[in-house]
Formats: C-alpha cells, sequence, structure tokens
C-alpha cells in the first residue's frame, strides 16, 4: 500500500558538530507502506540522520535542512512536538521500565487524536502483533529477553499513533529467530500502512525486509535502490555480506 506523497520527508539535510559536517543528505522520502533500510558502517552518520529526523542529538549540533511529516514542516520543532505529530523512534530495548510489568509498560501515555493517516495501538493490537509478549503480561520488563524487550518498545511507539516509526539497529543484542520476527513485524506494519525507517548493521536481515536501502559513507548518501538491486551490489555484497568474490 504504497501512496504518492511521502509520509517523511527530509532535504538538504546537514549535520556539523563543531564545523565538522557529518552528515549531507540532499533527499530523503518515505511512503506509507514502505521500509527504507539504512545500513553504514560504524560513524558514517546513521544515527545522525535520526536524531537530525527527530531533532534531537547527544551533543550540540548545527542542523540545517527542511523535515515534514505528512506535509508539515516538523523541522523548526522541538522533538517532542514531532513525536506528538507521530514521528517515532523506538527507543532502545533497554529502555523500557524494568519495574513494570509488560502489561503496566503497554498502558497509553497519550490521548489518541482523531487524524487519518494515523493508528493508535491499544494493548491488545500490541498482544497480536506480539504474541509472546501476551504471555508475558505479567512479567517485568527487566525480565525479559532482549527480543521481548526491542518488541515492547515497539509496541509502546505503537500506542502514541505513529505515522513514520523510526528504528536505530533493533537487532543489537538478539538471537537470530528474533531478529526475523521483529523485523518480520515491521514489514506487517509497513503493510498496514506505516511508513518505516530502519537502520541495521544487520544488512543481510535487513534485507529480506526493506523495500529500500541506502548506503550512508562518511555522511554521505553512495548507494540506492531497491533491496533486490542493491543487495546483489559489489560494494554491498563485499563489504557488508560477507560474500566472496565471484
Ligand atoms: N555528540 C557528538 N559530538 C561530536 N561528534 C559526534 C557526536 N555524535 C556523533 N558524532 C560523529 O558523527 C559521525 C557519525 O556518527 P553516528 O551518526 O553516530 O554514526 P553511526 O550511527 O553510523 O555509527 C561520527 O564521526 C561521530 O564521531
Ligand atoms: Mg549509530
Amino acid at each position: 500500500m504504497t501512496s504518492a506523497s511521502p509520509v517523511l520527508s527530509a532535504r538538504r539535510l546537514e549535520v556539523a558538530y563543531a564545523g565538522n559536517r557529518v552528515l549531507q543528505l540532499d533527499q530523503l522520502d518515505i511512503r506509507a507502506g514502505e521500509i527504507v533500510g539504512v545500513i553504514g558502517a560504524n560513524g558514517a552518520g546513521k544515527s545522525t540522520l535520526i536524531n537530525a529526523l527527530l531533532g534531537w542529538s547527544r551533543g550540540r549540533p548545527a542542523v540545517t535542512g527542511d523535515v515534514t511529516l505528512s506535509g508539515r514542516p516538523v523541522g523548526r520543532l522541538p522533538t517532542h512536538e514531532r513525536v506528538r505529530a507521530g514521528l517515532l523512534l523506538v527507543p532502545e530495548s533497554r529502555l523500557v521500565f524494568s519495574r513494570m510489568t509488560v502489561e503496566e509498560n503497554l498502558t497509553p501515555a497519550v490521548a489518541p487524536v482523531d487524524e487519518p493517516g494515523r493508528r493508535y495501538y491499544r494493548r491488545d493490537d500490541v498482544y497480536e502483533l506480539f504474541p509472546r509478549l501476551r504471555e508475558r503480561r505479567h512479567h517485568l520488563g527487566g525480565q525479559l529477553s532482549g527480543g521481548e524487550r526491542q518488541m515492547l518498545g515497539i509496541g509502546r511507539s505503537l500506542m502514541m499513533g505513529p505515522r513514520a516509526l523510526l528504528l536505530d539497529e533493533p537487532s543489537i543484542g538478539l538471537a537470530p529467530m528474533l531478529v526475523t520476527q521483529v523485523l518480520q513485524s515491521l514489514r506487517a506494519l509497513a503493510s498496514a500502512g506505516l511508513a518505516v525507517l530502519l537502520v541495521e548493521q544487520n544488512v543481510r536481515a535487513a534485507l529480506q525486509v526493506v523495500d529500500r536501502l541506502l548506503l550512508l559513507e562518511r555522511g554521505r548518501l553512495v548507494l540506492q535502490g531497491p533491496a533486490a538491486e542493491v543487495g546483489v551490489d559489489p560494494r554491498i555484497a563485499q563489504a557488508y555480506l560477507g560474500a566472496h568474490t565471484a
């Protein structure tokens, strides 16, 4: 289900730390129903991209460029207002509330706003997506496996009515089977109309679910295309998939 106008767009996005430019991206568009993957070596600027879209950073970078969400310019808004508008980062899995049960973690944090293009998941919707969480609903967040915590983090974001969902290396530390399960859940969410930006170091796993893949090198977009094409590009195959030269 792809629609013409992008849900999330960025134009001429540039980020610099202390005059040192670490990201320069002319154009990024993610449509409803689409998963766009971003890969690249450590330090390539992947997290910087996500943070710039959200207007957040650990440091004090100079950020320029335009960000729009469902046609609305959000690039001048503080992070919490972008979140309220439906631009949601799935938190690192260690950030779920470890002393609350799964059920308590899945308590609505915001009152749903009735806007087209937004779906606020309820707890039962999250359980339907991740049956494992229903089984674990009385367990504390701190007792969950990495994969379960990741599901919980996604679930919490879904309850906030995302238009676009951003994930920064969600597969880190997960058992291979759970990597597949978590990433496949993104496929289901995209099919239901969400726009997804997935930063992944597990390129092989990412290629199984993304529609398009972007390769960043030193803050620049050096390659992009449909997963099927990019996945067989020698630059990707050799550097990121560990493939032998043909
Ligand atoms: N808070 C910061 N202060 C200064 N430089 C930073 C900061 N955060 C990231 N950088 C620099 O920006 C570049 C991109 O980093 P990052 O986006 O974290 O890369 P990736 O997520 O692809 O590993 C790196 O050179 C990194 O050193
Ligand atoms: Mg990073």
